[in-house]
């Protein structure tokens, strides 16, 4: 409480300075996108409100698909249309895939070791060939499906043995995501009940992304950072430390066996980072300890929430739109057998499932503005001038939902897919949910595997009635920020099991 009244003096007086600047001219620079004028200091950060994708979206019918903010003492240019993002992906990337630096990722120094996070420079690029040859690659990707089978079988046998009582979706599936990560990063089955550094590092990781995901004053004005008015640098060194610590514990084993020469039969991503010897060229030759432990954490923090809230979306949508579901279900029975379970082989198949998993990336991309860019020079955009250091947000929701790009826009209708070469991969501006160009979500192929094997097990394997907060007429479909945007109120379902499988 002391805090904010503390930050409501400092603001008051820098309000009143700044007010006279402004009245002078000297705030706003010509040349400049549209944008609301915003008040002295703190610029335009009440404009964002408690859901920034939502807010810009609503801004964009007045100011257009090119809009200017200042957030604080940030700079900000926003992208809310197709043509806008092919032109900042196809012409300027190269200048805008820096990262913008947010106080509470300074905690423990994870943006020093983050790919994310992580500063455009020679680091960067090992860092994302590394990943890239670990994740995106199809061998890659097809070498570690029997551990999605392993964790999906494992989520169907909880849900099995629930049957009748209801199920929080995206728990059970964040608990999934987690176990492959765990599995394909560490080999270790984190959520064995014998394995408590696995249950102590989920309950850290649960809270950090909380803290991360809140938008921070700090960030916007710079002055407050010694007084963390939120207190959420305090709460990500505690929590992040201890997932930190997890983690350090995991790969400090891994050291120590490999000293002893004990070699594992198939290597894992901790393995492929402790044996980078570099490529002679630029950057490191081997990568430090402390940041082989935060690039490890980042794959939990990048890979759960992403493809556990995506999942839990679809399902939603399917359950408001029985007819639809009932033609997933109906296409899976076709092409898989009412006895079978579904594998990855069988994805390419299963149009009517692609396209119900598009239609949930366009509606609910779960990470609605990407991660933000941060210009690395002065630039020319589109009759712009755009200054560096300018944070950019791509504002994949508003995109999904532009009535210039798609008819009934607001419509969950996978139909629109089917027979379109519209897909996510690079070249449709319309369709961005794991953004473009040099810092594309790189765990997209993973991903994309087990949001498809996730959600076309469950539909498969069960039969799912609305659960009792859900809504039994509508289901709540509100959003909640944070560093992915979920449903506000979680999905609670309750299975019946459909099927006797043979395999
Ligand atoms: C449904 C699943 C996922 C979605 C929707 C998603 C979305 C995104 C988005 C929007 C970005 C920012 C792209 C940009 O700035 O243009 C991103 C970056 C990233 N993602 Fe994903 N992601 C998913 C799954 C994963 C998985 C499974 C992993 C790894 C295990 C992963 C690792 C990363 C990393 C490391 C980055 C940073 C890349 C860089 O800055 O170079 N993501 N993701």
């Amino acid at each position: 409480m002391e805090y904010i009244t503390i930050l409501i003096a400092l603001l008051s007086i820098f309000i009143s300075v700044a007010l006279n600047l402004y009245l002078k001219g000297g705030y706003r620079t010509k040349n400049r996108p549209p944008g609301p004028s915003g008040w002295p200091v703190i610029g335009n950060i009440f404009d964002l409100g408690a859901m920034p994708h939502q807010s810009l979206y609503k801004l964009k019918s007045k100011y257009g698909p090119v809009m200017w903010l200042k957030l604080g003492s940030r700079n900000t240019m926003v992208i809310q249309s197709a043509a806008a993002a092919a032109e900042l992906f196809k012409n300027h990337d190269a200048n805008f895939c820096d990262r913008m630096s947010f106080d509470v990722f300074t905690s423990h120094n994870y943006d020093k070791g983050s790919l994310a996070m992580g500063r455009y420079g020679p680091f960067w690029r090992i860092l994302r060939r590394i990943c890239a040859t670990e994740l995106m690659t199809n061998k890659r990707v097809n070498d570690t499906v029997p551990i999605r089978r392993k964790c999906v079988d494992q989520m169907i046998k909880y849900v099995e043995d629930n049957e009748g009582s209801e199920v929080d979706l995206v728990h059970l599936l964040f608990l999934t995501a987690f176990n492959v990560i765990g599995n394909l990063t560490l080999s270790q089955d984190l959520l064995d009940p014998h394995c408590k550094e696995g249950h102590n590092f989920y309950k850290a990781m649960d809270k950090f992304m909380v803290w991360a995901g809140t938008p921070n004053f700090a960030d916007f004005l710079p002055f407050l950072k010694f007084m963390d008015p939120q207190g959420l640098k305090r709460k990500m060194n505690r929590d992040l430390g201890q997932a930190v610590e997890i983690i350090a514990g995991f790969v400090k084993e891994r050291m120590e066996e490999k000293k002893a020469g004990k070699e594992k039969q198939s290597k894992d991503f901790l393995d492929v980072v402790l044996e980078y010897e570099g490529d002679g060229k630029e950057g490191p030759q081997k990568l430090s300890y402390d940041k082989i432990v935060i690039i490890v954490l980042e794959m939990f923090f990048a890979g759960s929430e992403t493809t556990s809230t995506t999942m839990e979306w679809a399902m939603a949508e399917l359950m408001r739109s029985p007819e639809k579901l009932q033609k997933l279900k109906q296409e899976l029975n076709e092409v898989i057998g009412d006895n079978k379970k579904v594998e990855e082989s069988d994805i390419d198949r299963l149009p009517y499932l692609q396209a119900v998993v598009k239609e949930t990336f366009r509606l609910h991309p779960a990470i609605p503005l990407l991660l933000p860019r941060n210009t690395m020079q002065d630039t020319n955009f589109m009759g712009y001038h755009i200054p560096k250091n300018t944070q950019v947000f791509v504002n994949a929701w508003a995109i999904g939902r532009d009535e210039e790009s798609w008819e009934d826009s607001l419509a969950f209708k996978p139909e629109r897919f089917l027979g379109s070469n519209i897909d996510y991969k690079g070249q449709d501006f319309q369709l961005i949910p794991f953004g473009l160009g040099r810092r594309i979500c790189v765990g997209m192929l993973l991903g994309l595997r087990l949001v498809y094997l996730g959600l076309a097990s469950l539909v498969h394997t069960f039969d799912w009635e609305i659960g009792s907060n859900s809504g039994s007429e509508s289901i709540d479909m509100n959003e909640r920020t944070g560093i992915t945007v979920r449903k506000l109120v979680p999905l609670k379902l309750v299975p019946k099991k459909r099927i006797k499988m043979r395999n």
